[in-house]
């Protein structure tokens, strides 16, 4: 037998239903907020990914998936969305266009070689947006409770975001300083990672799972403090704009993110009973600029489908998942099941959910079928009914049996299957 690759998951059955409709949510929700979809490569050149997330982050030091293809280039799995998108935009040249900001979300697979948990795989999944053009905190606001709009839609009632800024490079420049200075005397104390970070990264040392637990943690210095007047007024917009928009939000200075990109806003999606966060993401001024385009503002997020789906799950929530069939044709000759083969095809593009027999059951084998679909009607063809132009339909519910003619089928199923009808997509000109 050969098993799926580690890291890897298959999703199927009543998952594979609640994946494909958070997805219509997404699209759904995003229509709403004009944003674009877009799909960019699942693999790209290797040092976009080196350049746009940073040299030192776990991600590229640790985790991408790289390899030379036959033509000798250096290609990486893309480990998040963002970096593609702002590539896209350099090279398809979306800032000369008049209507900046560019608005756009994705839905799609993602590499990283981690080690796999619950919740953390090597494929995942994330939907994402990235609005590219604007350093409006309004923007900020809109794209964080864009997140928590539609974990809202979904049914998840306590989400709440976890909130930090930054600032600028000049705020974030005298925090490291601070944060050198405070951890230089335990600096032996700290973990392999750490004592790295202290000389590349210090920002990082605040969310270390191993060292924040350690007491003298508690009084580090919080970046909070070190925002300039410009980076703490910028911060107080954003939530002055969230309060408007009713997002449920802390600030939480410990949220630095992995991902060397982010300056000002930054946040984390979380569940409030949860510390696995369901996405996260910031604003990101300088990667267009450090990637070849012009100075650009950004900011966007992601949310793991892998975690969201499995949150849905985990917390029973209801949705309005349709798993049930409007008919099921049954048969038992050749003659009927002729006319099952031409009806079943008649009524699905009618718009109805249709199911039949494919492997000679008996009659009585198709019943238990029908109920294992939980099919709201049975259609049951009979030689003798068919030659005469009649055919039994049986209420699967009420168990009400009735003969109608056959011409007039859609018609009765017009009327008692108007629900969750699908609509057909006229062709555009
Ligand atoms: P990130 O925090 O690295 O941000 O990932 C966002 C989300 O993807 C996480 O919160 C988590 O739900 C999910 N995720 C990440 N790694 C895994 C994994 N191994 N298994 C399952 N789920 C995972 C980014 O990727 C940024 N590009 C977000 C962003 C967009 N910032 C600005 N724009």
């Amino acid at each position: 037998m050969i098993n799926k690759p580690k890291g890897t998951i298959d999703i199927r059955d009543y998952e594979a239903r609640v994946w494909k409709y958070v997805e219509e949510v997404i699209d759904s929700v995003m229509e709403k907020y004009n944003y674009n979809y877009i799909r960019t490569p699942i693999f790209e050149s290797t040092e976009l990914f080196h350049r746009g997330i940073g040299n030192t982050t776990d991600i590229v030091t640790k985790e991408t998936y790289d390899f030379k293809d036959r033509g000798d280039r250096n290609i990486t799995l893309r480990p998040e969305g963002t970096a593609g998108v702002v590539r896209s935009y350099i090279e398809n040249k979306m800032y000369g266009t008049h209507n900046l900001p560019v608005k756009v979300y994705y839905n799609g697979t993602m590499y990283r070689y981690e080690r796999p948990q619950a919740g953390r795989y090597r494929e995942l999944s994330q939907y994402g947006v990235e609005v590219l053009g604007s350093n409006d905190p309004m923007i900020d606001a809109e794209v964080i409770s864009l997140a928590y709009n539609i974990n809202k839609m979904l049914g998840l009632k306590d989400s709440i975001i976890h909130l930090n800024s930054l600032g600028d490079k000049e705020s974030r420049d005298n925090y490291r300083q601070a944060l050198k200075d405070y951890f230089k005397p335990h600096l032996d104390d700290l973990c392999d990672d750490c004592k790295e970070r202290f000389s590349k990264n210090p920002l990082r040392i605040i969310d270390c799972k191993i060292d924040s637990k350690k007491d003298y943690f508690k009084d580090a210095p919080n970046i909070l403090d070190y925002l300039n007047e410009a980076s703490k007024g910028y911060f107080d917009k954003v939530c002055e704009y969230l309060d408007l928009l009713e997002v449920k939000y802390v600030i939480d200075p410990k949220i630095v993110r992995g991902l060397d990109y982010y300056n000002h806003t930054v946040f984390e999606i979380m569940i409030e009973d949860n510390n696995l966060a369901l996405g996260g993401g910031g604003r990101y001024d300088n990667l267009v600029n450090e990637l070849g385009g012009p100075k650009t503002p950004c900011v966007g997020y992601a949310v793991g489908l892998d975690r969201l789906v499995m949150t849905l799950i985990n917390k029973k929530i209801k949705l309005p998942i349709k798993y049930n069939v409007d008919a099921f044709i049954m048969y038992v000759n050749e003659d009927e099941k002729k006319y099952a083969i031409y009806l079943s095809n008649m009524l699905r593009m009618s718009g109805f959910v249709v199911e039949t027999e494919y492997t000679n059951r008996s009659l009585k084998s198709q019943f238990k079928r029908a109920d294992y679909f939980k099919s709201k009607y049975l259609i049951i063809l009979n030689s003798e009914d068919l030659n005469e132009g009649l055919i039994t339909i049986k209420n699967n519910e009420t168990k009400e049996e009735e003969k109608i003619m056959t011409e007039y089928l859609t018609y009765y199923f017009d009327e008692h299957i108007e629900d969750d009808k699908y609509e057909c997509l006229e062709e555009q000109e």
